[in-house]
């Protein structure tokens, strides 16, 4: 029977953008015990309810982003819930970073069965106004850090599908409506999101016949940092009161990554109701 503690994690899981009731700890017959997970971009919004979200189905969580004061609030906060979580501080749009981060996580806990390259950085604003910082930013972290990682991943992922208690290993992609609905002063960011969709089908073509998984999540309008800060989506006139929450993204994560072995979720778009495109 699952026994949760209704006021779980109230105040420090609101303070990462997730709801208490997703803050709990793993459940006794947790489906991802025995694995361990890598989640980017897990100091805010939809990776730390990811990382909150893994670790309550059982694994080992390693959490990776540039703030480590927020990263190590989540790894007490899951370590509070009876979970393991290992911090690691990176800057994944350097590639180098990005490549040590997964070898740096197989090292924390001696394996890897689900990678979730969630981390991302958005821009709006038309192309002649642009600056191609920003634009390099959205390709080395939206686009690259994923390639990278997934390569250094995947001989850690085909270990871990032959030796580990699930006999599959998972490789999540966080996309973005946005990598299949192009919107004018949206192209960069829209253009990278097309690429990981790219990358991601093919990728999974590649290695599905290895008792890999590899997952595209395309959410819509998320209330996280990213879409509320300035000059964000807010003005598709959308109340921000029935956005999706950062928990109904990895709600969506956990249901591809904690599927049968033989059952493979390929891609998930996952909009609030009231979005029309
Ligand atoms: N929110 C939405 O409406 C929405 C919609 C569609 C898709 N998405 C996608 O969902 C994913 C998560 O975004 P979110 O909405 O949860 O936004 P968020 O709360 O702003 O989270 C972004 C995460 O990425 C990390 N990050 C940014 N730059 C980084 C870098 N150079 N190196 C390492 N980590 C970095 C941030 O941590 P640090 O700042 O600590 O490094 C943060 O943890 C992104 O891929 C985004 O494109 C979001």
């Amino acid at each position: 029977m699952n026994v949760r503690d209704p006021n779980a994690g109230r105040t420090e899981a609101a303070d990462h953008g997730v709801a208490a009731a997703d803050a709990g700890a793993a459940d006794g017959d947790a489906p991802l015990a025995g694995c361990a997970a890598l989640v980017t971009g897990a100091s805010s919004g939809i990776g730390a309810a990811t990382a909150l979200s893994l670790a309550r189905q059982g694994a080992a969580v390693t959490v990776v982003a540039r703030r480590t004061g927020r990263l190590e609030e989540l790894a007490t906060l899951i370590r509070e819930r009876g979970g393991s979580c290992s911090v690691l501080t990176a800057d994944l749009a350097d590639a180098v970073q990005a490549r040590r981060a997964v070898e740096d996580a197989v090292d924390r806990f001696a394996r890897l069965d689900v990678l979730v390259n969630n981390a991302g950085y958005v821009a709006m604003g038309p192309v002649e106004e642009g600056n191609p910082a920003d634009w390099e930013r959205m390709v080395n972290l939206n686009f690259n850090a994923v390639l990278h990682m997934s390569q250094t991943a995947l001989p850690h992922l085909l270990r871990a599908a032959a030796d580990g208690p699930r006999g599959i290993a998972d490789l999540v992609n966080v996309s973005s409506v946005g990598g299949r609905v192009v919107r004018k002063n949206n192209g960069i960011y829209s253009a990278t999101k097309h690429a990981v969709g790219a990358f991601s089908e093919a990728l999974r073509q590649e290695v599905t016949g290895r008792s890999i998984r590899v997952g595209l999540i395309e959410p819509g309008m998320t209330a996280t940092e990213m879409a509320t800060g300035p000059g964000s989506a807010a003005a598709r006139g959308i109340p921000q009161n029935v956005w999706l929450r950062a928990e109904d993204v990895a709600r969506a994560i956990t249901f591809v990554i904690t599927q049968p072995a033989h059952v493979a979720i390929n891609e998930i778009m996952v909009r609030p109701t009231a979005q029309e495109h």
